[in-house]
C-alpha cells in the first residue's frame, strides 16, 4: 500500500495478499513447507530468483503479511518476524557483531537483555553501559571497535527517555548503528527511523498483541541491513515465528493506536492519583510534567505511553521489599504476573522478577530498587485500577 495512507488505515490494510478464495480475514498458513511445480521452480525458490515461499522458517505468507504490516507502521524499509523479542535482540547482535566488537548500551533495559549481552562476551563481543539520559557518556564511552549502541526508550521499568535524535547522531558520526527497542510505545506513539534510528526491534509479545495470548518479535531496518545481515542470521539459525502468532498479531496491529490512545489515558489518570498519593515516593511516568525528561518525551512521543512505575516509601532495602509486595498483594483485580503490554493492568516487582537475575551492582546501576512497583495500565476503568492499588497503599 502507499505510504500516503495514514496510520490507521494502514494498520488494518497493509501487508494483505489475498488467495485465490478471496478471503476478506487474513488466512492463517500453518504449513511447515510449500509445494513447487518442478525441480526447476524448487531450485529458483531456494535461489531467491523466484520469491515465493520455500519452507517457515523462514518464508510464510502469513508471517509475511505481519511483517509487511509492521513496516509500514514503523515507516521501515524491510522487517523480518522472530519467535520473540528476545530472539529479535539475539538475531540482531548476531547479525551486527562479530568477535572483537564492542556494544555500548543503556543501563536501562530488560533484565534479559543485559544478560544476552553479557553472554555474548563469551564469543567476544564485549558490552559496557552508560546512562541512558546523558548523550555525553554515550559520545564519551564510544571506542574506535564499537559497532552498536542500543538502547529502550521509555526504559523498562523506570521508563527513562534517551534523546534519540543524539544518540543516532553520535552512532552515525561514528559509522555504527542506533539500535532501538521500540517496545514501550510501539509505532502507535514513537517512530524511531523518523529520529534517525538506523535498526527498531520489537517484543511483539506486549502491546503489538496487545492481549497477552502469544510470544513474537521483529526486527526492522533498511533493505540492505535486512536482506544481507539480519536473513542469513535468521534463515540459518531458525528462531521463527509461527504463522499462527502472526496471525494473532496482524489482529493485534489493527487495534494497536486505539488500544494505546485509551490505555495511555488511563496510565495519565493512574500516574496522577500516584503521584497524590501520601505512602508513595517517587512517580516515573513520562507524561508528567514532574518526569525528568518530560519535554524530550513529548517530542519524541504523542503520550507518556501505558507503563507507570513508582517507589513505595521505606528505611531500608528490607522493609521497602515488604511495603512494596504488601502493596502487590493486596490487589484483588490487578494481575500479579511478569507480561506487560495487556488489556489488563498487571502489576510487577521488577527487583525480584524481570530484573531478578541481574547483580545487585546492576541493578542499583539501572535504578531498580527495592520499593519500585511497575503497573502496565490496561483498559479497565482507571478509578478501579486506582482502588485496588489503594487497597495495597494503605493496608
Ligand atoms: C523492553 C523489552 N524488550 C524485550 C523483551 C523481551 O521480549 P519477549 O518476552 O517477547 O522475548 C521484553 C520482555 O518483557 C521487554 O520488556
Amino acid at each position: 500500500m502507499s505510504d500516503s495512507f495514514s496510520f490507521d488505515t494502514l494498520a488494518v490494510r497493509a501487508g494483505i495478499e489475498r488467495s485465490q478464495f478471496g478471503e476478506h480475514a487474513e488466512p492463517i498458513y500453518l504449513t511447515s513447507s510449500f509445494v513447487f511445480e518442478n525441480s526447476a521452480q524448487a531450485a529458483a525458490r531456494f535461489a531467491g530468483t523466484d520469491r515465493g515461499p520455500v519452507y517457515s522458517r523462514f518464508s510464510n505468507p502469513t508471517v509475511q503479511m505481519f511483517c509487511d504490516r509492521l513496516a509500514a507502521l514503523e515507516g521501515a524499509p524491510a522487517c523480518l518476524a522472530t519467535a520473540s523479542g528476545m530472539s529479535a535482540i539475539m538475531a540482531t547482535l548476531m547479525s551486527l557483531t562479530r568477535a572483537g566488537d564492542h556494544v555500548l548500551s543503556s543501563t536501562g533495559v530488560f533484565g534479559a537483555t543485559m544478560q544476552l549481552f553479557n553472554m555474548f562476551g563469551r564469543y567476544g563481543v564485549e558490552t559496557s553501559y552508560v546512562p541512558l539520559t546523558d548523550p555525553d557518556a554515550w559520545r564519551r564511552a564510544m571506542r574506535p571497535n564499537t559497532r552498536m549502541l542500543y538502547l529502550e526508550s521509555p526504559s523498562n521499568p523506570l521508563t527513562e527517555v534517551g534523546d534519540i535524535r543524539a544518540l543516532a547522531k553520535i552512532a552515525s558520526d561514528a559509522g555504527a548503528v542506533l539500535v532501538v527497542d521500540n517496545c514501550f510505545c510501539s509505532p502507535a506513539l514513537q517512530r524511531p527511523f523518523d529520529l534517525g534510528a538506523h535498526v527498531v526491534v520489537h517484543s511483539a509479545t506486549k502491546y503489538i498483541d496487545g492481549q497477552g495470548r502469544v510470544l513474537g518479535g521483529a526486527v526492522l531496518g533498511s533493505e540492505q541491513y535486512v536482506r544481507e545481515l539480519l536473513l542469513p542470521v535468521l534463515r540459518t539459525a531458525g528462531p521463527s515465528l509461527s504463522p499462527f502468532n502472526a496471525w494473532v498479531l496482524l489482529k493485534g496491529l489493527e487495534t494497536l493506536s486505539l488500544r494505546m490512545e485509551r490505555q495511555s489515558a488511563n496510565a495519565l489518570e493512574v500516574a496522577r492519583w500516584l503521584e497524590a498519593h501520601p505512602r508513595v515516593a517517587r512517580v516515573h511516568y513520562p507524561g508528567l510534567a514532574s518526569h525528568s525528561q518530560h519535554a524530550l518525551a513529548m517530542s519524541q512521543q504523542k503520550t507518556g505511553g501505558a507503563i507507570v512505575s513508582f517507589d513505595v516509601k521505606g528505611d531500608d532495602a528490607a522493609s521497602l521489599r515488604a511495603r512494596a509486595w504488601a502493596t502487590i498483594d493486596q490487589c484483588k483485580m490487578l494481575s500479579i504476573t511478569g507480561n506487560l503490554g495487556d488489556t489488563k493492568t498487571t502489576i510487577t516487582h521488577p527487583a525480584s522478577t524481570t530484573h531478578g537475575r541481574l547483580t545487585p551492582e546492576a541493578r542499583l546501576a539501572a535504578g531498580v530498587g527495592e520499593g519500585l512497583i511497575r503497573v502496565a495500565v490496561g483498559v479497565e476503568s482507571p478509578a478501579d485500577i486506582c482502588a485496588d492499588l489503594a487497597r495495597g497503599l494503605e493496608a
